[in-house]
């Protein structure tokens, strides 16, 4: 970020433990995180580091264990549910990996959907919003149409647009491109790089380098943590040094034992 821009988020030593069956699983340990107005961040590293925790926090889809994060100068843990719920359908488009369409709506319906929630949007002003949204991504032919006769691509191209409808001041995205072949992957990937460079603010995480190249600035994740790139190479040579260590201690035993 640079001084130009306005932070949208701010994430302070943000801490998520999830409880199940009494173990505790410390998802985020602490995490320091400036994104600005008009910023296109990827968030990557290794399954299970807290990626989509991170991304379901910034979305408000769910609450830190502690920490402070503060969204557009709001502090988020400040609102009742009744308003991050508002704040979450006004400042936030969320594009999931498996698109999260609802099937028995049309396409023109889920991108819809959104509006609905909102006062003060008549029927005729939707329509041209939904209009609009579908024209960005291309899909304003397949209104009628219903997520299961759409394909992978054509349905993550919808679910882009349900996420833009509203106008949010972020995009988040997790995994977009995780289900989709190379060529519909790549589609996306540009949908995402125009909206950015149309102003649009994004926050993607991927495990795909090639896609992680698509953003501004890329931040790792490790073990809920976020490092700067020489720290997880260091990391990352710890870890395959400790697995060569433990296969090399195993062989003997694994040779007496072998046929
Ligand atoms: N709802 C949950 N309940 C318990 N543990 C969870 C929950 N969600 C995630 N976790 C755990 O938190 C850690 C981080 O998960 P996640 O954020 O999904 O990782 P990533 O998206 O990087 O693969 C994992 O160890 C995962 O098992
Ligand atoms: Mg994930």
């Amino acid at each position: 970020m640079n001084d130009t821009q306005r932070p949208l988020i701010q994430l302070s030593e943000v801490t998520k433990v999830f409880l199940t069956d009494e173990v505790e699983t410390h998802a985020l340990g602490g995490v320091h995180l400036e994104v600005g107005e008009g910023e296109y961040v990827s968030i990557s590293g290794p399954s299970g580091c807290g990626k989509s925790t991170l991304l379901s926090i910034l979305g408000l889809l769910d609450t830190p264990t502690g920490g402070r994060y503060e969204l557009n100068g709001t502090p988020v843990e400040s609102l009742s549910a009744a308003d991050r719920a508002h704040v979450r359908n006004r400042e936030i488009g969320f594009i999931f990996q498996a698109f999260n369409l609802i099937g028995d709506l049309s396409v023109f319906e889920n991108v819809e959907l959104p509006l609905t929630y909102r006062d003060g949007i008549g029927k005729a002003e939707r329509k041209q919003r939904v209009v609009e949204a579908l024209e960005r991504v291309g899909m304003a032919h397949r209104l009628r149409h219903y997520p299961a006769q759409l394909s992978g691509g054509q349905q993550q191209r919808v679910a882009v647009a349900r996420a833009l409808v509203g106008k949010p001041s972020i995009l988040l995205a997790d995994e977009p491109t995780g289900n989709l072949d190379s060529r519909n992957g790549e589609a996306v990937m540009a949908l995402l790089d125009e909206l950015h460079r149309g102003g649009a603010t994004i926050c993607m995480v991927t495990h795909d380098p090639r896609y992680a190249e698509f953003a501004e600035r890329k931040i790792h994740l490790f073990d809920g943590r976020v490092v700067d790139e020489e720290t997880l190479n260091r990391l990352r040579a710890e870890e395959e040094q400790r697995i060569e260590e433990q296969i090399a201690s195993r062989k003997p035993a694994a040779a007496d034992s072998a046929p």
